[in-house]
């Protein structure tokens, strides 16, 4: 049977993709940090929508524990015709604030797992496959203060941007996309209030991002920014030197500091 793997899909945008995928009929692989959160999701979903689902907890920065989910998806004989690679962490501090531990974990759960479970993922296929990621607008420019967050999503830009041309004659449609703010957390939805008149437009829904990023993926796009307040911005922005854009947002940045996870 195929299934569409889903990470992270237990926060705010996972979940919206699995209500997505779910209402397409395809049966879903989920998996997130926490089991109980991961149970409580598969039953409503299966009871909502009638689909297969199955889950695997998974710290999914460590080496072994992405053995261990590998092992158990091996073992159960799923293929996959999508993956979603949703899981991230955005600490944002000035970086001489972070410790090593947080900067290992930080690159890894955003950029490192993504990509290895790609590899994994593409080589568990089904015979037409969609790898659908997500970066950040913050991917857009380097952005001191969140500076080691928007590295990650820009790298991801890059990889997964290299990768679909490579697979380009191998039925693997590869798109990644950038949202701007989501109100998934309570520490979000203040930040977006917190900017403003932008805020208010620039910010679009986790359903939304997920229904227009699947259609973005079957369309096989390369980038999906949501919403016009965003495409605008990183369209018109552009000429704009980059020192001068740095400037401007190191000035509002530094004014942020938080851990996420
Ligand atoms: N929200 C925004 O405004 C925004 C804007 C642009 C981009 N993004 C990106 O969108 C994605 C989803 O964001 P969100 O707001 O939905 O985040 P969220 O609500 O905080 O959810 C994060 C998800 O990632 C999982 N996760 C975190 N650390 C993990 C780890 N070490 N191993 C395995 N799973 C882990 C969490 O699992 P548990 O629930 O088990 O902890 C949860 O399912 C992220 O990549 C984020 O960078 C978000």
């Amino acid at each position: 049977m195929d299934y569409t793997l889903i990470t992270g899909a237990t926060g705010g945008l996972g979940k919206a993709y699995t209500h997505a995928c779910a209402k397409r009929g395809e049966n879903l692989f989920l998996t997130a940090r926490s089991q109980e959160k991961l149970e409580a999701l598969a039953s409503q979903i299966k009871l909502q929508y009638g689909v297969e689902v199955d889950f695997f907890p998974c710290q999914i920065q460590e080496e072994n524990s992405r053995k261990a989910l590998y092992d158990y998806i091996e073992q159960k004989g799923m293929v996959f015709f999508r993956l979603i690679n949703v899981a991230g962490v955005d600490t944002q501090k000035a970086f001489l604030e972070y410790s090593q531990e947080k900067i290992l974990l930080q690159t890894r759960v955003n950029f490192e797992a993504a990509v290895c479970l790609t590899r994994f993922v593409l080589s568990h296929r089904a015979q037409k496959a969609e790898i659908l990621t997500v970066s950040s607008v913050s991917g857009i420019y380097p952005m001191p203060y969140f500076a080691l967050y928007s590295a990650t999503k820009r790298a991801l830009v890059q990889f997964f941007s290299a990768l679909r041309v490579e697979l380009k004659n191998q039925n693997v449609k590869v798109t990644t996309v950038l949202p701007g703010g989501m109100p998934t957390r309570k520490d979000i939805c203040e930040q977006i209030k917190g900017q403003g008149l932008w805020g208010k437009i620039a910010t679009k829904t986790p359903a939304y991002v997920a229904e227009k990023s699947l259609q973005a993926v079957a369309k096989n796009k390369r980038i999906y920014i949501p919403g016009l307040a965003n495409k605008l911005m990183a369209v018109c922005t552009k000429p704009i030197p980059l020192a001068w854009k740095m400037h401007f947002i190191a000035k509002r940045w530094c004014k942020i500091s938080k851990d996420a996870f």
